[in-house]
């Protein structure tokens, strides 16, 4: 089933006197119960594509429809909202909180959300098991291997229970290992939960992990393949 679709997606930034065009049109489908790369070279549009999907970022031009929403239809609000039932994301940079143990990061979202303390750790545990970090629970990131730390932004990215899981380049800071597993966590969450996995990256290693491929260059889809 086709979860994320583009249509004719430009994004242009201006600074100064130059005017950079990000995003020249951008035509992609995305489906769920897959694994899907978005593959090209520093500054050809990723980051920028995948926060308009992401919808932090309004294209210029195009039409971006998840889950059958029309994105530029909604508001900033409801955009917000969408992103916190629908939408999971892990960044290169983890965002974890270095003064918070790790339940405490993991829980975050849904205590903001207001849900109970104890649903909350509950439901923190449960997926800190899944991921078997569920030892460093009461440990504070700085204390946890790059790797762990990996999977402990994985539970928060998973404890809203999100079909669709965008990830910026989340194996880079990895060793070959980590990023292995890493990637193995992220197909079975595809293949298994059937959630939309999309991931953006310049890391040939993983390649072999993807359902699917697409290239993206100077701000243009360029080929497909499966
Ligand atoms: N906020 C911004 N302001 C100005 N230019 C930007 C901004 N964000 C991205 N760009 C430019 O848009 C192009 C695509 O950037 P980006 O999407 O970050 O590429 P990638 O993630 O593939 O490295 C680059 O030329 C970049 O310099
Ligand atoms: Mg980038």
């Amino acid at each position: 089933m086709i979860t994320i679709a583009c249509k004719g997606i430009k994004k242009f930034f201006i600074s100064g006197e130059n005017r950079t065009e990000a995003l020249k049109g951008i035509d992609l489908e995305v489906n769920d119960g897959q694994l899907t790369l978005l593959v090209g070279p520093s500054g050809s549009g990723k980051t920028t594509l995948l926060s308009i999907i992401h919808s932090i970022l309004t294209p210029d031009a195009g039409d971006l429809y998840i889950l059958g929403n029309n994105m530029n239809q909604k508001n900033e609000q409801e955009k917000a909202e969408f992103r916190k039932n629908y939408i999971g994301v892990i960044f290169q940079a983890l965002y974890l909180i270095p003064t918070l143990t790790i339940l405490e990061n993991v829980t975050l979202p849904l205590l903001i959300r207001k849900e109970k303390q104890e649903r909350a750790d509950e439901k923190a545990i449960s997926i800190l098991k899944q991921l078997n970090i569920s030892e460093k629970a009461n440990f504070p990131p700085p204390q946890l291997s790059r790797g762990q730390q990996q999977r402990a932004a994985i539970a928060r990215a998973l404890i809203n229970d999100p079909k669709i899981i965008l990830c910026d380049e989340p194996t880079s800071a990895l060793d070959q290992k980590a990023g292995f597993e890493f990637m193995s966590i992220l197909r079975e969450l595809a293949h298994s939960d059937h959630r939309t996995v999309l991931v953006v990256t310049h890391d040939h290693r993983i390649f072999p992990f993807a359902d699917r491929i697409v290239n993206i260059n100077d701000g243009v889809i360029e080929e497909s393949y499966a």
